[in-house]
């Protein structure tokens, strides 16, 4: 009796052990990134070692220093002055309120034909920062895989993930979980889980395409700097908001339609958005906003 109470003590410490273990790299991951982004952004003194094509002047005039945590949910807004005085003038009407009550809508008066709604499979939903969620078996699952998953288990036609009904009940949901103050939270709990994060962190830093180019050539070591017009958004807090508003696309979007853009930009042949590389990387992705406020919708060039 008291060895199979120990035994049991035993492997209940284990378990926790290795719970703390499988995103260790994760955290330390995220902890470097951020110690990055905040030293590059911290001060005007020395800017030129972190931007040496940058202007001098724009350094000087168009450049908020000093940036923390928090800040970063902003994207490119969270330094670039310009960027955000037009930013703020563009929220003063925000062009995404009808998709949050369309979101609204759908999520609590929309009956699927068997008489269920997304409230069956969504009790809660201030949801956004818990997603992607590991599943076994399944794999990395974003918040747009689980809510075709739960069309198709009552019956229903799955849903495009770029647009639409999609992105206006990503908005709700978004929405409902800033109300709460909530914060991402993602969990990296298991071997499995932690591959797919690895997975993830890979795609990330490979060059694909003719260009040869990483996504963090452009939104790591080049975040700051400016491509054309565009100011280059780091990876630390870059999908705090989504759904988002593109001007571009004169309508709201999801994270996986931005994605296949800059695959494009990237001289690459685009993957599927429910494919296990387009969910691999938005778990890595979704992993360095970390401890961010959710912070969507919201509006981008
Ligand atoms: C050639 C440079 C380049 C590469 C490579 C690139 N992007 Fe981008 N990306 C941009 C530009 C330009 C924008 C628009 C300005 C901004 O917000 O950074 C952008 C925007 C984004 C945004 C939206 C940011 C926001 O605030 O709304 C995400 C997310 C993103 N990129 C992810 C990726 C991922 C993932 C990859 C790799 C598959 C990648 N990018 C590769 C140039 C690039």
């Amino acid at each position: 009796m008291r060895k199979t109470i120990v035994a049991g003590l035993l492997i209940g410490a284990f378990s926790v052990l290795s719970a703390g273990e499988f995103d260790a790299q994760a955290n330390k991951d995220l902890k470097a990134l951020k110690e990055y982004m905040e030293k590059k952004f911290a001060t005007r003194k020395g800017a030129e070692s972190y931007f040496p094509y940058t202007p001098k002047e724009e350094l000087d005039k168009n450049f908020k220093w000093g940036l923390k945590g928090d800040d970063f949910r902003l994207g490119s807004y969270a330094y670039n002055k310009n960027g955000k005085e037009q930013y703020d003038e563009m929220n003063e009407m925000p062009p995404y309120e009808d998709n949050i009550d369309a979101g609204e809508e759908l999520y609590k008066n929309t009956k699927f034909k068997n008489g269920k709604s997304f409230k069956d499979c969504f009790p809660d939903p201030a949801i956004k920062g818990e997603y992607p969620k590991f599943v076994k078996g399944k794999g990395v699952v974003t918040l747009a895989d689980a809510i075709n998953a739960c069309l198709k288990e009552n019956g229903e036609k799955p849903w495009d993930m770029a647009k639409g009904k999609m992105a206006d009940l990503e908005a709700f949901f978004a929405h409902a979980s800033k109300e709460k103050g909530k914060r991402y939270h993602i969990v990296i709990n298991s071997k499995e889980a932690a591959a797919a994060y690895e997975d993830g962190k890979k795609i990330y830093y490979s060059q694909r395409g003719y260009l040869k180019l990483s996504c963090a050539n452009c939104h790591v070591q080049g975040a700051g700097k400016r491509v054309r017009n565009e100011y280059l958004s780091p990876l630390y807090g870059q999908v705090t908001h989504f759904p988002v508003y593109r001007l571009a696309w004169e309508e709201l979007g999801t994270l996986q339609r931005r994605i296949k853009g800059c695959e494009k930009n990237q001289g690459e042949t685009t993957h599927k958005l429910d494919s296990k590389w387009m969910r691999d990387l938005i778990y890595f992705l979704t992993y360095m906003s970390n401890g961010l406020p959710v912070d969507g919708p919201d509006i981008r060039k």
